[in-house]
């Protein structure tokens, strides 16, 4: 099993890391090879839409996007995480998935269509200070489920947004961390 965790923070000690890191320690737990990646520490330019991605079946740029594509195409589970700003995912985050679109071999009426072939399990984290904030940003994990699993063929997808996360207190205040690590633990071996 190979797994390949996404951090869209940028801070790599912040909420999400934290979240991210006990998640992957469930897939170690189950043998996985796993590679843990902060993109602030990435070069990840944003998409040109040049679209030679759908004559040359890559993206055209050149930068640390070919390494992160190598590591999803043989990744079992991918685990994306972002903080919520401003009501939707950081910049990082935005710029790195916009960039998938390279993955995507062509449109059918309703959907991107992706070109990986085989099915990958992937879990979408976000965490945010608004104490309701997995009712108010519930459109992202709608959106996170689609785009994953169009684009990237993964199924079956969870999401999850946990609330109560507060830049400086971390996640003590936040009932929604350990019913989120839980369920990943769940979804991970099941
Ligand atoms: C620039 C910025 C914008 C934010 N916008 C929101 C927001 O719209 N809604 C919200 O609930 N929390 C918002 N937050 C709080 C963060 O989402 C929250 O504290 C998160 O857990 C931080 O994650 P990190 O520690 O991984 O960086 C914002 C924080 C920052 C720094």
């Amino acid at each position: 099993m190979r797994t390949v965790v996404i951090n869209g923070s940028p801070r790599k000690m912040g909420n999400t890391a934290a979240m991210l890191k006990e998640m992957a320690k469930f897939a170690d737990e189950e043998g996985s090879r796993t590679d843990y990646l902060d993109l602030v520490d990435l070069r990840i330019a944003d998409c040109k839409a040049c679209m030679k991605c759908r004559e040359q079946g890559e993206c055209a740029q050149k930068d640390d996007l070919a390494m992160l594509s190598t590591v999803i195409k043989e990744a079992d589970l991918l685990m994306l995480g972002s903080p919520v700003y401003m009501g939707a995912e950081t910049g990082l985050m935005k710029c790195f998935t916009d960039r998938l679109f390279s993955f995507s071999a062509g449109v059918s009426p309703t959907e991107l269509e992706s070109r990986l072939t085989g099915k990958r399990k992937a879990i979408a984290l976000f965490t945010c200070e608004m104490a309701n904030g997995d009712r108010l940003y519930s459109y992202l994990s709608a959106g996170y489920a689609r785009m994953l699993g169009s684009v990237l063929n993964c199924e079956p997808v969870l999401t999850a947004i946990v609330p109560g996360a507060n830049p400086a207190w971390g996640l003590r205040q936040s009932p929604k961390a350990a019913e989120t690590l839980e369920l990943s633990r769940r979804f991970i071996k099941g």
